[in-house]
């Protein structure tokens, strides 16, 4: 059994996102054409739910409806327990106010910086923060998406991943209740996209922030707690992974384990411990004996050689460590530092090894059937 617990409160009765019957149309006369059918969904606060589905599927069509972007048409959509439909002009507004909105990075504003492009959402709030609390905020938050050495950059000094980052920052540099990203991650490099990812967990766990994110990305799936597949207008799935079938999928990323089928990897990840540890404590000593592998659930680490001044890696949520012990049997052959507050799955040897054996029976059957025909 997995040692915390960090699955979202399910009983509360309120939801931060109501979708009830909603359809929706686009056009007018002949030309109008349903895009939405009929469609019900909730999330909870806290609640991180990733939609899917092919172009033209409506996701985001969905997700501007919630958003309060489309007026909505059919059936009732309540945000933090508002009806949508019946909202007057300024409380739309006030409700605007509680979202995070993070769509593609390209409506940054081209002649302000990065700082002011993010403090645009805070000037939109009106609550009487001087300039000085609102750009350190900004820093903080532009730091948060490990953009603090470009907080004064505009963005056509910045790459099409930094501008993405920017755009994170402003969308939740407000402390929104609810946050509706369309391909977050998408322009980003692997650990860009978990830094964001990690973002979204950390309000989501800290401040019960309700989190709903359009993407291809399978990279981030792992974060979620529910997927929901939409085809052709239609919800046609709603799947709510437990904790053992995302540390699975985190786990089914992991080269080692390469081979391996995703049914054992979640079998293992029910016997992983998870394990809470400050940051500056030293995991891995180089020259132990390795006796547990260990996945990286949030925060970071540094791989450390004796006799050289830099780290040989930094790794962080959804990476693995100490499994080269384990493997080939020698001492640990480096030290693993935690350089942020850290949170760690870990397996134990036995455990690793059985998991391991998968991989070599498969090895061995793709080669019998490969090579002894
Ligand atoms: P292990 O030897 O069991 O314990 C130390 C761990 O550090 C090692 O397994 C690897 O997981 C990790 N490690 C060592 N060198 C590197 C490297 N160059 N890149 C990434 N990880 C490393």
């Amino acid at each position: 059994m997995l040692a915390t617990h960090y699955a979202p409160e399910g009983h509360r009765k309120e939801f931060a996102l109501e979708v009830a019957q909603v359809s929706h149309f686009y056009g007018e006369g002949e030309a109008r054409k349903q895009v939405l059918f009929d469609n019900d969904l909730v999330v909870r606060p806290g609640e991180i739910v990733i939609i899917r589905g092919s172009s033209g599927s409506g996701k985001t069509t969905l997700l501007t409806l919630m958003g309060t972007l489309r007026r909505v048409q059919q059936g009732e959509l309540k945000l933090l327990g508002e009806p949508l439909h019946t909202a007057d002009a300024s409380q739309l507004v006030e409700l605007r106010r509680q979202i995070g909105f993070i769509f593609q990075a390209h409506n940054l504003f081209g002649s302000l910086t990065a700082q002011e492009n993010v403090r645009m959402a805070l000037e939109l709030q009106h609550d009487g923060s001087t300039r000085n609390e609102q750009n350190h905020r900004c820093d903080e938050m532009l730091r948060a998406v490990g953009m603090g050495e470009r907080i004064h950059y505009k963005p056509k000094g910045l790459s099409g991943g930094q501008k993405q980052r920017v755009a994170v920052a402003r969308g939740l540099v407000h402390n929104p209740r609810v946050v509706l990203a369309d391909e977050p991650t998408a322009a980003l490099d692997a650990e860009s996209g978990q830094q964001v990812v990690g973002l979204f967990q950390k309000l989501a766990r800290e401040s019960k922030v309700a989190v709903v994110i359009v993407t291809h990305d399978d990279r981030i799936s792992h974060a979620a707690d529910r997927i929901v597949k939409v085809d052709l207008g239609r919800i046609v799935r709603d799947t709510r992974l437990s904790e053992a079938a995302r540390i699975g999928e985190m786990l089914s990323r992991c080269s080692v384990f390469d081979g391996v089928t995703i049914r054992t990897l979640t079998d293992v990840a029910e016997v992983m411990l998870a394990e809470e540890f400050p940051a500056g404590t030293r995991v891995i000593r180089q020259g132990d004996v390795g006796d547990r592998f260990y996945l990286i659930r949030d925060g970071q680490v540094n791989v450390h050689v004796d006799g050289k001044t830099e780290p040989v890696a930094k790794l962080g949520p959804g990476e693995f460590f100490g499994e080269a012990a384990l493997i080939t049997g020698k001492p640990r052959n480096a030290h693993v530092d935690a350089t942020t507050d850290l949170v760690l799955y870990s397996l134990d040897k036995a455990a690793f090894q059985r998991a391991m054996s998968e991989r070599a029976t498969l090895d061995e059957e793709v080669r019998n059937t490969v090579f002894n025909r």
